[in-house]
């Protein structure tokens, strides 16, 4: 109810205006927070970029909350416990993951010890780890971060959608802030997500790809969308690993030993902006930093 005593004069002098001037005052008085989501930090070079970009970032964008995907912090296969705090010491709430955060024996200690490391919430329920957590940040609530990977060309884990309506219900109970990271391979099922939870949480972005896609937006509903958020690492690589090493399992077709990639070092991520009482994306801008020289050198 507006109580604003020249809107209400306005409305007097023009009640043809009152309609629109609600609107706009509502728009007015709502007020957004900015979240920061960082694409699959690789290697120590990948961490390097986000000691060097995050600190900047969230004092120019005025950023209240960050999430990071950490799956390929530790040379390519899941994150060190050092690598883990140092990223909560530099204002990372939530480390999301996927397929490559088991690939190291000490990680499920970890998982279980840490609320803030997530593991995809459909891998079978009795394995070690969370797969969502809800932040209280403030006069503005608390954000919900929920952490799915897909099935297509995956592995045939449990189904992400029936585990994302199951979460997601959850979530909404406290918060309807509710960030996704949908981790997965395939395009076409990163889209059919999107659409399924379009209207229930703020953004779904999807993680695994490593490379940023062209189709960030916002969809009807109020959420915000993007099918791969890219990676945090060096890119004269092929997906962070060293190129000739790469180049000889295509071509020769027999296992050689991956070794990361240390040159050429971007960060790639998405700031959603989310209207504090709805939960509602206003935007999602993707970041490359620094940006990718277009021009041959
Ligand atoms: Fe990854
Ligand atoms: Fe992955």
């Amino acid at each position: 109810m507006i109580s604003d005593p020249h809107i209400l004069e306005l409305h007097a002098h023009f009640p043809n205006l009152q309609g629109e001037t609600e609107n706009a005052t509502s728009k007015l008085y709502m007020s957004t927070i900015n979240i920061l989501f960082i694409g699959d930090i690789v290697g120590n070079a990948g961490l390097d970029a986000v000691r060097l970009f995050l600190p900047s970032l969230k004092q120019q964008r005025d950023i209240a909350f960050v999430i990071a995907n950490g799956e390929n912090a530790m040379e390519g296969k899941s994150i060190s416990e050092k690598q883990y705090l140092e990223l909560r010491e530099l204002g990372v709430h939530i480390v999301t993951s996927g397929n490559h955060i088991w690939e190291k024996w000490h990680i499920k200690k970890l998982m279980a010890a840490e609320a803030e490391l997530l593991r995809p919430a459909n891998y079978p329920r009795d394995n070690a780890g969370h797969g969502y957590a809800i932040v209280p940040i403030g006069a503005a609530g608390s954000v919900g971060v929920l952490n799915l990977q897909g099935r297509t060309f995956m592995s045939p884990i449990d189904c992400p959608f029936r585990t994302a309506e199951w979460a997601v219900d959850r979530i909404r109970e406290q918060t309807p802030i509710i960030l996704v990271d949908f981790h997965a391979e395939a395009t076409a099922e990163k889209i059919a997500m999107g659409w399924f939870l379009e209207g229930r949480v703020s953004a779904v972005v999807g993680t695994h790809t490593h490379v940023q896609t062209a189709d960030a937006k916002v969809l009807p509903g109020g959420t915000a969308y993007i099918t791969d958020v890219g990676m945090t690492g060096p890119y004269d690589s092929v997906l962070g690993m060293r190129k000739d090493i790469a180049l000889r399992r295509f071509i020769k077709q027999t296992p050689h030993k991956f070794e990361m990639a240390t040159d050429d070092v971007h960060l790639s991520a998405v700031i959603v902006t989310v209207e504090v009482p709805t939960g509602k994306a206003v935007s999602i801008e993707p970041i490359t930093l620094p940006e990718f020289t277009r021009d041959a050198e």
